[in-house]
């Protein structure tokens, strides 16, 4: 693990390989940068990858435990984190809220951006029912841990055939959730709930993208990777197949064969 002291905290980060051009990989909620580890291991032989612990995430800090941590904070992590390591552009790919943080990246600094990945994400904003679950959400966190919440989102976040084949990867998510920090939980559901809607955004993006999504993708479901494609000029889609919402850790070969088969396609 790799430290840098960013913005008043310390933010943890994995960085493997040399290759070019870098791909910095943005994680979901409530996870760390560990979903990445089966991309971190097939890709970097080709590329250097790094992913951080964003804020309130893994072993990076939480700062000054702020009751809310907006996107666009996480994004300016992200950037002064690529100013730590002195990379002036880079192939930016999030899932679900590192998705959200990455279009978040992408509008305040366009240039340092390579190439985007939008995994199982959307760019439109919470609903009213949606900000009110994520508040209720907050609020059992902060009277009873991440247990509850855990126990409650598992089911939504893989595919039924995987939670009964697959004790390896359940064990897995549920392990990233239950170790989240509750403040750093808390503070990421109230900046999801607030975040703006990115959607006219879209039609601005002028770099190669890659929109992947899994099949069983009931969180942010293929519909809404559908939306982005139509929208994101010259952007491809990949569904992959029997995958819920974590689709790089439930389905590692197809993704990464996916993400590899368009990193090829860029120029270092
Ligand atoms: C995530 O995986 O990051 C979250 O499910 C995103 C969300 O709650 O909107």
């Amino acid at each position: 693990m790799s430290v840098a002291s960013v913005r008043g905290i310390e933010l943890a980060y994995t960085d493997v390989g040399t290759g070019l051009p870098p791909v910095v990989l943005l994680h979901g909620y409530p996870f760390n940068r560990s979903m990445w580890d089966g991309q971190v291991r097939e890709l970097s032989g080709r590329w250097r990858v790094i992913a951080p612990d964003l804020r309130g995430h893994g072993e990076s800090g939480a700062g000054d435990g702020a009751a809310v941590t907006t996107m666009e904070e996480l994004a300016e992590d992200v950037a002064a984190l690529l100013d730590a390591l002195r990379l002036e552009r880079v192939v930016l790919g999030g899932l679900s809220m590192g998705g959200y943080v990455a279009l978040a990246f992408y509008r305040r600094f366009r240039e340092r951006v390579r190439a985007l990945v939008l995994a199982d994400t959307r760019a439109t904003p919470d609903t009213e029912e949606a900000r009110r679950g994520r508040e209720e959400s907050a609020q059992k966190i902060l009277s009873a841990g991440m247990k509850p919440v855990a126990d409650a989102m598992l089911p939504k976040l893989l595919a039924p055939a995987t939670l009964e084949n697959n004790a390896e990867v359940a064990a897995r998510v549920r392990g990233m959730m239950e170790r989240t920090k509750p403040e750093g939980a808390v503070a990421a559901l109230r900046g999801m709930a607030a975040r703006r809607d990115q959607t006219e955004l879209l039609a601005e993006i002028d770099v190669p993208t890659l929109v992947i999504v899994g099949s069983l993708d009931t969180l942010t479901p293929p519909r809404d990777a559908e939306s982005l494609r139509a929208r994101v000029r010259g952007s491809r889609l990949v569904v992959i197949e029997g995958a819920a919402h974590v689709s790089n850790v439930e389905r590692p070969a197809e993704f990464n064969r996916a993400l590899a088969e368009f990193l090829e396609t860029l120029e270092p």
